[in-house]
C-alpha cells in the first residue's frame, strides 16, 4: 500500500527524512483524483525516471466557479489508493480542504496574458486556482520533477510559466493525451456522460482526424478548418454548445496559416458535460 498522508507537516516531514537517508529524486504527479488511465501515464513516467513517486488526490474547490461541478466532481479514496497500489505509487497526500486553505487565506497566482484566453475565457479564475494551488503543492512536495499531462494543454503552459517566472527548483515534464480505443481523452468527467452521450462525444477526436485530413491535403486555413471541426461537432445529437475551437502555436498563440506542431483546443458541452480536447497537428 503506498503511504498515505492527510497534514501537510506529516507529508514534509517524511520526504525530507527520506530524502536524507537515501538522496532519492522525487517525481510528483497533482492530480483532482478518481484516476484512470490518463493519470496511469504520468504516473509510470514518473516512476521510470524517479527513485520515489508521489501522487496528490485534491478536489481544489479553488479552481471551480460558481454553478461548476464542485460538489457532484468524482470523488473515491479507495479506489484511488487501490490504483495507486497497483501502480506502484509511493506516497499519496489526499488533504481535506482545510488544511490547504485555512482560514485567512488570501494568496492568488496569476499567470498574466495566458490565464483569460481559451478556458480562461470561459472558466474565470480558474486558472488561479490552479496556479496557486500546484504551486502550493509543489512547496510542500518539494519534487524534483512534477508531470502533467497534454491533455490540460492551457494548463501545461501555465505551470510551465510559473515555474520559470517564479525560479521554483523543479522540472515540469508534460505527458501525452492517452485516449481510449476509440478515440475519447480519458477525464474524470467521462463518467458524467450517458452512453449516448458517449458516442456523441467521440465526435470531438473525429473532428481532429477530419481536420488533419484536410490538413494534409492543403488546406492550410486556420478559419476554414475551425469552421469544419465546428460543423463536424454540431451536427452530432446531444451538443449543446460548443464554447471554442482554436488553433494556436504552442505557446497558444492564434494562428491564420496552420503549421506544423500547431494545436487545435475545444471545449464542447454534450449535455450538461463540458469536454475539453486539443490536438498537436501534422503539415
Ligand atoms: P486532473 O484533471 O485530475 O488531472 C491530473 C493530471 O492528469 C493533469 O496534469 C492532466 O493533464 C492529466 N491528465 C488528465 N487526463 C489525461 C489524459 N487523458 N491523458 C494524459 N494526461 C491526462 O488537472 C488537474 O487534475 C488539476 O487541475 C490539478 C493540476 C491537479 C490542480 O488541481
Amino acid at each position: 500500500m503506498p503511504l498515505l498522508f492527510k497534514g501537510v507537516k506529516e507529508l514534509r516531514n517524511h520526504i525530507n527524512s527520506i530524502r536524507k537517508q537515501e538522496k532519492a529524486s522525487v517525481g510528483f504527479v497533482p492530480t483532482m483524483g478518481f484516476l484512470h488511465d490518463g493519470h496511469k501515464e504520468l504516473i509510470r513516467t514518473s516512476k521510470l525516471q524517479n527513485d520515489l513517486t508521489v501522487v496528490s488526490i485534491f478536489v481544489n474547490p479553488m479552481q471551480f466557479g460558481e454553478g461548476e461541478d464542485y460538489d457532484r466532481y468524482p470523488r473515491d479514496l479507495d479506489r484511488d489508493l487501490a490504483i495507486c497500489e497497483e501502480e506502484g505509487v509511493d506516497i499519496v497526500f489526499a488533504p481535506p480542504v482545510e488544511k490547504m486553505y485555512p482560514e485567512g487565506f488570501r494568496t492568488e497566482v496569476v499567470v498574466k496574458g495566458i490565464e483569460d484566453i481559451l478556458e480562461g475565457k470561459f472558466r474565470q479564475g480558474h486558472f488561479r486556482g490552479v496556479a496557486t494551488v500546484v504551486l502550493k503543492l509543489l512547496n510542500i512536495v518539494n519534487p524534483n520533477r512534477a508531470y502533467f499531462g497534454e491533455k490540460d494543454y492551457q494548463q501545461l503552459k501555465i505551470i510551465e510559466r510559473m515555474v520559470t517566472d517564479l525560479n521554483l527548483p523543479v522540472e515540469v515534464v508534460s505527458v501525452p493525451i492517452v485516449r481510449e480505443e476509440d478515440g475519447l481523452a480519458y477525464s474524470s468527467r467521462n463518467t458524467y456522460l450517458s452512453e449516448e452521450e458517449r458516442e456523441s462525444a467521440l465526435s470531438i477526436y473525429r473532428s481532429f482526424l477530419l481536420a488533419q485530413k484536410l490538413i494534409k491535403n492543403g488546406n492550410l486555413e486556420a478559419e476554414n478548418i475551425k469552421v469544419a471541426i465546428r460543423e463536424f461537432i454540431l451536427s452530432h445529437p446531444n451538443v449543446k454548445k460548443i464554447d471554442y475551437v482554436e488553433i494556436t502555436d504552442e505557446n497558444l498563440n492564434r494562428k491564420d496559416i496552420i503549421e506544423s506542431g500547431d494545436r487545435i483546443l475545444v471545449a464542447v458541452w454534450v449535455g450538461n458535460t463540458r469536454l475539453i480536447d486539443n490536438w498537436k497537428v501534422e503539415v
